[in-house]
């Protein structure tokens, strides 16, 4: 399809004598196909035609006369408007040939070949089991990830883990005070979550305890040995009880440098700031003012001496400018710190490193809330744990599985990608600045728009091509013009769709467009099935409608994939 609208692109250039790419671009996709498969307005060219758009539009048509174009049909002017239809079999037969050409590379537009990116994504505050809240942007993260990756991008993704600050100072100084009473034999990050809570709690009551957790952050932040050992000591263990949640996810990290790893390197930006005049003095505290930007200060130091959240946010992103030299940089993080990230960003402008800020976004999104929109994890004060809930989302997918398919092989691991695949999918439903409702029902809902709905209409496509014997990556002899069906046409030219679906992904940082793509190839799938036999007795139409099936499964798979999901080859 992609070769039919550049020929279209250069037919109009050739015609106006305008530059081909341009054109290219202004080339949209009716929303209804009875208005044609290409669309080009004309608006655009009034200005430099100095005409008026229906005119120019008369005048392409007519232009089209003199041009030999095998792909179109029919070509109509309505209003400012030249629409497309391309001829069908013409289409089929170029879809078919470039699937069959890319292989597991179609999709791919290798635009960010020779480009850096960095995602930021997860960064959880450890020292605390994985909470719920830490879940979106560990999905949304990891789908970009996978996404630029595939793009052509080198990806650097990076898990800047909340290991630092006066959170992990109070688990320090709760287990220095109470440490006999807890066995961390057994699942040592429950029972450090255990004397967080106790530690805030009492917290409340004793000016004391909060006074000993700052001592114990000034120690850290000299490199006091019993404090070092001690932040080791429950980095390790939060690590460890974390990669068993990023392994279910399928997360893949290439450094985990925290905030403690910019320990070392705030003293550097604190002196840059006060050479480059930013730093003032407030309340005892040492500030940016922002008020020009209508922003409240950012605070670089605090009236107790010790650096902050965005101190090291500074640190980091200089040190990433200095090593990685990206081209895109990423921060997936919740809405909640939207000021955080402007006021941070409009600090390192002012230090004169706009060029790089400009290649920063913060990619945020909404809650995730249950059912009746409450936010999930904030009533009465109770943490949900996420591996609570990947247990359930299992456990149900098994007892499914149990009711439809009791005789299946490898139940366990089956039930897992069905349980997880379902709470990644319903993360990457949505536009993410929506908040997300967290439904276990409704996620594994086989029929609805889920995660598992895709991965069996996969299972399905694999199940039909097990049964045929045909060689499907061999298309010469295919019959393309036996796959003219209005519902037949329409999913290729979904197929056709895949790598604009991910180019706009990208650009939006926005995987659930990727998500919506995928449930709807596999609706259209359902509904060709429903209504064609696929295993139908002439040869012609059966080896066709199989080599599609294999590219619907295909890209279903490669899309799953990429948003993190494994796909089951049997449920
Ligand atoms: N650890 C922080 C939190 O849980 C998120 C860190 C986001 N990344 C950053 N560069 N500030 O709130």
């Amino acid at each position: 399809m992609k070769k039919i609208k550049l020929q279209i692109a250069n037919d109009i250039a050739s015609i106006t004598n305008l530059d081909a790419k341009n054109i290219y671009e202004y080339i949209e996709i009716p929303p209804d196909s009875k208005m044609g498969d290409y669309a080009f307005p004309c608006f655009k060219l009034a200005k430099d035609l100095k005409k008026a758009p229906p005119a120019i539009a008369q005048d392409i048509k007519n232009g089209f006369n003199n041009i030999s174009n095998d792909d179109i049909d029919k070509i109509e002017v309505v209003g400012g408007y030249i629409n497309f239809f391309v001829n069908k079999i013409q289409c089929i037969k170029s879809v078919f040939n470039d699937v069959a050409d890319k292989g597991e590379f179609y999709g791919s537009s290798m635009e960010g070949k020779g480009k850096k990116a960095i995602i930021e994504y997860s960064s959880p505050n450890i020292a605390k089991p994985f909470h719920i809240g830490h879940l979106r942007s560990t999905v949304i993260g990891g789908a970009l990830y996978n996404i630029y990756k595939f793009m052509g991008y080198d990806v650097v993704g990076i898990n800047h883990l909340g290991d630092w600050g006066i959170q992990f100072a109070k688990v320090m100084a709760g287990i220095s005070l109470w440490k006999e009473e807890y066995n961390f034999d057994v699942n040592p990050i429950d029972e450090i979550l255990k004397i967080y809570v106790r530690f805030s709690n009492e917290e409340k009551e004793s000016e004391e305890l909060t006074n000993l957790a700052r001592q114990w952050f000034i120690r850290l932040e000299h490199g006091d040995e019993e404090a070092v050992n001690l932040w080791t000591w429950i980095r390790k263990i939060s690590l460890e009880s974390y990669n068993k949640t990023y392994d279910l996810l399928n997360s893949k990290f290439d450094s985990t440098n925290g905030e403690a790893f910019y320990n070392d390197k705030m003293q550097a930006i604190v002196e840059e700031l006060e050479q480059k005049n930013l730093l003032v003095e407030s309340e005892g505290a040492k500030v940016v003012m922002l008020d020009k930007y209508d922003m409240p200060p950012c605070i670089i130091i605090t009236s107790t001496g010790t650096t902050i959240y965005a101190t090291r946010d500074l640190a980091a992103l200089k040190y990433r400018i200095d090593t990685y030299n990206f081209d895109k940089m990423v921060y997936v993080v919740g809405g909640e710190q939207q000021l955080h990230f402007k006021q941070f960003f409009k600090v390192m402008s002012l230090m004169g490193y706009e060029d790089y800020v400009k290649k920063c976004e913060h990619v945020y999104f909404g809650l995730i809330v249950d059912k009746n929109g409450e936010k999930i994890g904030s009533r009465k004060g109770n943490s949900v744990l996420l591996k609570d809930i990947f247990n359930e989302a299992i456990n149900k997918s098994l007892e499914i599985i149990e009711q439809k398919n009791p005789t299946l092989e490898n139940k366990e691991e089956i039930a897992k990608d069905i349980g997880v695949g379902a709470i990644i999918f319903n993360d990457l439903s949505n536009n993410r600045i929506k908040d997300e409702i967290f439904d276990l029902d409704i996620m594994l809902n086989f029929n609805g728009e889920t995660g598992p709905y895709v991965q069996f209409m996969y299972v399905r496509t694999r199940s039909i091509l097990e049964k045929s014997n045909i060689d499907v990556c061999d298309i010469s002899n295919i019959d393309f013009s036996l796959l003219q069906e209005e519902e037949t046409f329409e999913m290729i030219k979904h197929i056709a769709k895949f790598e604009e679906t991910l180019k706009n992904a990208l650009d939006k940082n926005e995987p659930s467009i990727l998500t919506r793509y995928i449930v709807t190839l596999a609706q259209m799938y359902s509904s060709f099935y429903a209504k064609y036999t696929i295993m139908c007795d002439d040869e012609k139409t059966r080896n066709a409608r199989l080599v599609l099936t294999k590219y619907v499964g295909d890209i279903l798979k490669k899309g799953m994939n990429l948003l993190g999901m494994n796909c089951p080859e049997k449920m």
